[in-house]
C-alpha cells in the first residue's frame, strides 16, 4: 500500500513513464569513425578496453526493442551516431540516417515513444581532428548535424535530447578526470569547452525546433547533491556553477530538464585550508594549478564514500531526492542493457538486461520486470 501511495504522489502531473536508455556508441558495436574508437584502441590506451562489437545492438535492435516492448517500458530513449550518419564534414550518409529512422519506426510500432539523443560523449573524428569541443566552429557544425537529423526523423521524433551531459563532456575530456578524450587537462580548455557546448546546445535547440516544431526538446544534465564543510563550501559552490548550472543557465528555455543525478559528492576540507580554498575557488592561477590533481581527487574519493553498500561505480544510494515530492514525469533507466561503460569497459551491469557477450545472449532481471510493471500501472506491489 505504502508504495502505491509514493507511486500515485510521483505522478500526479501524468502517468509516470518508464523506459530504458541505449546511447549509440555503448551499444552498436564497430563505432570506427568515432573518436572513441580512436581513444581506445590507440597505443597505451588508458581504457579499460576497447569496445569492439559492443552488444551489437547496431544489428540487434528489432529484437531488442521487442524485448523492452514487451516488458512493458514505454519510452525507449537512444542516441544516434554523428560519426557514422556524417563521416565526412558536410557528407551526409543516407544508409545511417535511414538506419535510424528505422530504429525509430520500430520503436513506435510497437506502441513505445522514441527519444533520441543527438549527441552522448562521441564525436566523428574529423571534429575530433580539428579540436572537438574546443574547435570555434564546433556549435555551428553541431547545429547542422542536428538540423539534418531532425528533418529526417520528421513526425517520427517528439522528443530530443541535444548533448548528454555537457558538464561531463568537459569535464571528462578537457579537465582530464575521467580518461576521457582527448585528454586534455587544462582549466582554460575547460572553460572554452564549456562555452561551444552551451551555444551548441542553444543553435541546436533552435535547429530542431525549426524542423520539427512539436519536439520538445532538452538536454541531460548530471547533477549530484552537493555537500561541503564549511572550509569546502566554496570549492563546493565553485564546481556545482562549473559543472552544472553554467548549463543550466543556458536551459531555461528548453522544453524539459533531464536529470542525471545518481549520488552526493561531498567536499569536505580541512579548517586550515579555508583560505587557501577559497582563493583556490577564485583566482585563476590557483585553479589552474590546483584543480586537476586536488580537486580531482577529492571528488573521486568523496564519490566512493558510500558507507558501505555503494553502486556498481562505487557510489552512494541516494533516492531520498525523491522523498521531496518533486514533479517527476518519467523515468527512464540507464542503462535499458548492461553496456560499454566508457573508460571503465563492460565490467559495469547497470542494465535492465543483462547481455552475455560471448553469446550475446539477453538475459531479463527482475529490475526490468519491475520497471516494466510500474511503467504499464502506475503503481506496483510490494
Ligand atoms: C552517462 C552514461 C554512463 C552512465 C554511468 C550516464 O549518465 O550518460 O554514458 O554510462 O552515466 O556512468
Amino acid at each position: 500500500m505504502k508504495w502505491h501511495a509514493r507511486a500515485a504522489r510521483l505522478c500526479h502531473n501524468t502517468p509516470l513513464e518508464g523506459g530504458g536508455v541505449g546511447d549509440a556508441h555503448q551499444v552498436e558495436g564497430d563505432n570506427t569513425n568515432s573518436d572513441w574508437w580512436g581513444w581506445e584502441t590507440r597505443p597505451g590506451s588508458t581504457a579499460a578496453e576497447p569496445s569492439g562489437v559492443a552488444i551489437d545492438h547496431v544489428r540487434r535492435y528489432p529484437d531488442d526493442i521487442a524485448l523492452l516492448a514487451s516488458l512493458g517500458l514505454g519510452v525507449y530513449r537512444f542516441g544516434v551516431e554523428w560519426s557514422r550518419i556524417e563521416p565526412e564534414e558536410g557528407t551526409f550518409d543516407q544508409h545511417w540516417l535511414d538506419h535510424y529512422r528505422s530504429m525509430v519506426e520500430t520503436v513506435r510500432g510497437h506502441s513505445m515513444v522514441p527519444m533520441v539523443t543527438l549527441n552522448h560523449f562521441t564525436l566523428p573524428r574529423w571534429v575530433a581532428d580539428r579540436g572537438g569541443w574546443l574547435s570555434p566552429d564546433i556549435p555551428r557544425l553541431f547545429e547542422r548535424y542536428c538540423r539534418t537529423v531532425a528533418a529526417h526523423l520528421g513526425d517520427g521524433v517528439d522528443r530530443y535530447t541535444t548533448i548528454n551531459e555537457p558538464g561531463v563532456v568537459a569535464f571528462g575530456g578537457y579537465l582530464g578526470v575521467l580518461g576521457f578524450p582527448p585528454g586534455i587537462r587544462s582549466v582554460d580548455a575547460w572553460y572554452r569547452s564549456i562555452e561551444n557546448l552551451r551555444n551548441a546546445h542553444v543553435l541546436a535547440r533552435a535547429a530542431v525546433k525549426e524542423a520539427r516544431p512539436e519536439a520538445k526538446v532538452g538536454a541531460t544534465h548530471s547533477m549530484a547533491e552537493w555537500e561541503a564543510n564549511a572550509a569546502g563550501r566554496p570549492m563546493m559552490e565553485y564546481m556545482r556553477r562549473q559543472m552544472g548550472d553554467v548549463f543550466l543557465d543556458v536551459c531555461g528555455d528548453d522544453d524539459y530538464i533531464g536529470v542525471q543525478m545518481y549520488t552526493r559528492i561531498r567536499i569536505d576540507l580541512p579548517r586550515a585550508l579555508a583560505p587557501g580554498a577559497w582563493l583556490m575557488a577564485r583566482s585563476g592561477w590557483l585553479r589552474r594549478l590546483a584543480l586537476p590533481r586536488v580537486l580531482g581527487a577529492q571528488m573521486a574519493h568523496a564519490d566512493r564514500v558510500a558507507g558501505g553498500n555503494p553502486t556498481d561505480m562505487g557510489y552512494e544510494y541516494r533516492p531520498q531526492v525523491i522523498a521531496d515530492g518533486i514533479s517527476l514525469r518519467g523515468y527512464v533507466h540507464w542503462s535499458a542493457f548492461d553496456n560499454f561503460e566508457w573508460a571503465l569497459g563492460y565490467r559495469m551491469h547497470f542494465g535492465l538486461i543483462e547481455v552475455d557477450r560471448a553469446t550475446q545472449e539477453r538475459l531479463v532481471k527482475p529490475s526490468a520486470r519491475f520497471l516494466g510493471e510500474l511503467a504499464r500501472t502506475g503503481t506496483f506491489e510490494v
